[in-house]
């Protein structure tokens, strides 16, 4: 379903078995696109073991890498090598260790003038998507993968953050009043143009929110996140209880 209450459910044993379900999604729908695939990834603790899978070698040599586009759904304003950059952890877990090329890869800033910084950012994804008309047949990606905080929020998109209430940018600030660092987001019409979002979501914590967004409660954020294609969730018998 386009929203996140129709949206169907896949509720797989374990964290390693949601990893092992997006990875092999993944490479079907890379080896299956015509041309470019564009693919947002998100951060966090929960998609590590999916791009440690994605980097062993059987996997790794099958994978497209060189036509793949590779964005981020959001990113914090630190260093590289602080431990909350998903720049970092995307590149210790994944692409140093396969045969990609740094132009196939899209990390957001993460420093600098916040607004000047998500301008960049949408002109990055302009100059892959081809034209500044969005939501036609031709969506900015082909899948984006969301995480889901304890207080609802997904990618960088905060409770009670002006970037909620974003129609109309594809990149957007935000700077969450409970959570750390200054974020650049995806924003909801850019994440809707997609043909498939996929949200992870593993461990027993995460049942209460898990459970609150499915219903479509109003107050967490994830739950205003819509696809003009499919979003599925993905998720563990532990955050399923
Ligand atoms: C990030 C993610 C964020 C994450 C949730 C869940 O940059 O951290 O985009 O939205 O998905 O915070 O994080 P965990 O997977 O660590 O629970």
């Amino acid at each position: 379903g386009h929203d996140v209450v129709s949206a169907k459910a896949i509720v797989l044993a374990d964290s390693d078995a949601v990893a092992r379900h997006v990875a092999d999604f993944l490479l079907t729908e890379a080896l299956r696109a015509t041309g470019v695939f564009r693919v947002a990834l998100s951060g966090g603790s929960t998609p590590k073991r999916l791009y440690a899978m994605m980097a062993e070698p059987d996997y790794a040599e099958r994978f497209p890498w060189n036509r793949t586009e590779f964005f981020f759904g959001d990113d914090r304003f630190v260093p590289e090598d602080s431990p909350d950059s998903n720049r970092g952890m995307l590149r210790k877990t994944l692409f140093s260790r396969v045969a990609i090329s740094t132009q196939n890869i899209h990390p957001m800033p993460d420093q600098g003038d916040p607004d000047e910084a998500a301008r960049a950012y949408e002109a990055v994804l302009q100059a892959h998507y081809g034209s500044p008309v969005l939501r036609n047949d031709k969506p900015l990606f082909d899948v984006v993968l969301l995480g889901l905080g304890e207080n609802g929020h997904t990618a960088s998109l905060f409770p009670r953050q002006p970037v909620l209430e974003e129609k109309t940018r594809w990149v957007a600030p935000c700077v969450p009043d409970d959570a750390p660092h200054t974020r650049l987001t995806l924003t909801y019409p850019a994440i809707a143009s997609s043909r498939y979002v996929l949200f992870l979501v593993t461990g027993a914590p995460k049942a209460a929110v898990y459970t609150r967004v499915r219903k479509g409660d109003p107050v967490e954020p994830a739950s205003h996140i819509t696809s003009d294609g499919q979003i599925e969730w993905i998720v563990d018998k532990d955050a399923a209880a």
